[in-house]
């Protein structure tokens, strides 16, 4: 199983208001909205937001679906993606402590395996983190509200909350190529490699935590996505977990800029293995346009003008 799975490709999170989470990423967090579309799955349209940087590379990603049209709300709990954290540079911290406050946000100081963090909310009420480290060279947002040598590189790790231990740490070393790192009170660390940021899955033990929900509801995170080369190493991640005895992990799913696998983890947290296509997110529109028109799903396709009308009932202002 060396070098199946490499690193996050995206984080996807189920949102409240469009409106809301578009300047929560893009004006607050000073990322690159790279993408606008909607939700592959089902027959009621919601729109789907990725945020990166430039070009929308992996492990630069974090992508939501706004639920405030559907109405539907999600618990949070265990079985559940619980904190998102991004990488920044050790000595923006500062910076952004001020910039959240400035922006009306609580923002409080921790450390967690020795890394020094910068804790804040979602105003849909998700946890996010702000993590310093030194020599990330992935490439952040060069056009942002936040000058580039400050701005946030991409993912730093996830957290998954599980009632159980063993079961989720069997799957991820076994099925998922993840290596034990380090135990930091309630908190188990795992990573690819070696373990820079984006390579990164800690497991919070909240054995006496209700579960959270699974559906598409607003106020969770959906699932985090995981980068594989090719369809090769996808086939192979799939059949090592069905050896397993893992046999509900999904088909192959083109998700119009990448290919993907879904498999529940014991924990109840939801993983995607995922095949970035060459053309990336410049597949349906050149970079100088990038992200600013809405892209119609393939399986909305014959409705298009009525699937624009809909979402346009919760207008986005960008
Ligand atoms: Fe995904």
């Amino acid at each position: 199983m060396a070098n199946t799975i490499q690193r996050h490709h995206h984080i996807t999170l189920c949102v409240a208001g469009a409106q809301q989470d578009y300047d929560f990423h893009t004006k607050v967090l000073s990322l690159k909205n790279v993408k606008k579309t909607a939700l592959y799955d089902g027959t009621y349209p919601i729109r789907h937001m990725y945020y990166g940087n430039d070009l929308g590379e992996e492990s630069t990603l974090v992508t939501c679906f706004p639920m405030q049209q559907s109405g539907r709300k999600g618990r949070r709990g265990t079985g559940q993606i619980s904190v998102l954290s991004l990488a920044v540079p050790a000595s923006s911290l500062g910076f952004w402590e001020k910039r959240f406050h400035d922006h009306g946000f609580d923002a409080t100081k921790t450390e967690r395996f020795g890394e020094k963090i910068l804790k804040f909310q979602h105003p849909c009420g998700i946890d996010y983190e702000l993590v310093g480290v030194v020599d990330d060279d992935r490439k952040p947002y060069s056009n942002g509200q936040v000058p580039a040598e400050l701005g946030i590189r991409g993912t730093h790790g996830i957290t998954v909350s599980t009632r159980e231990l063993e079961a989720q740490e069997e799957f991820m070393s076994l099925g998922w190529n993840l290596r034990p790192v380090a135990t930091d009170g309630k908190y188990s660390r795992y990573a690819f490699g070696e373990g820079d940021s984006g390579k990164i899955v800690d497991i919070e033990h909240e054995p006496g935590v209700p579960a959270g929900s699974w559906t598409f509801g607003g106020g969770t995170v959906h699932h985090c996505a995981f980068q594989v080369a090719n369809f090769e190493v996808q086939d192979a991640v799939k059949g090592n977990l069905e050896a397993l005895g893992f046999t509900d992990v999904s088909d192959r799913k083109d998700r119009g800029y990448f290919w993907s696998i879904y498999v529940r983890t014991p924990s109840g947290a939801l993983f995607e293995a995922t095949v970035s296509k060459p053309e990336g997110f410049l597949i349906d529109e050149p970079y100088e346009n990038l992200g600013k028109s809405f892209q119609v799903p393939p399986v909305f396709a014959d409705r298009k003008e009525q699937i624009i009308e809909f979402l346009d009932g919760e207008p986005l202002v960008y």
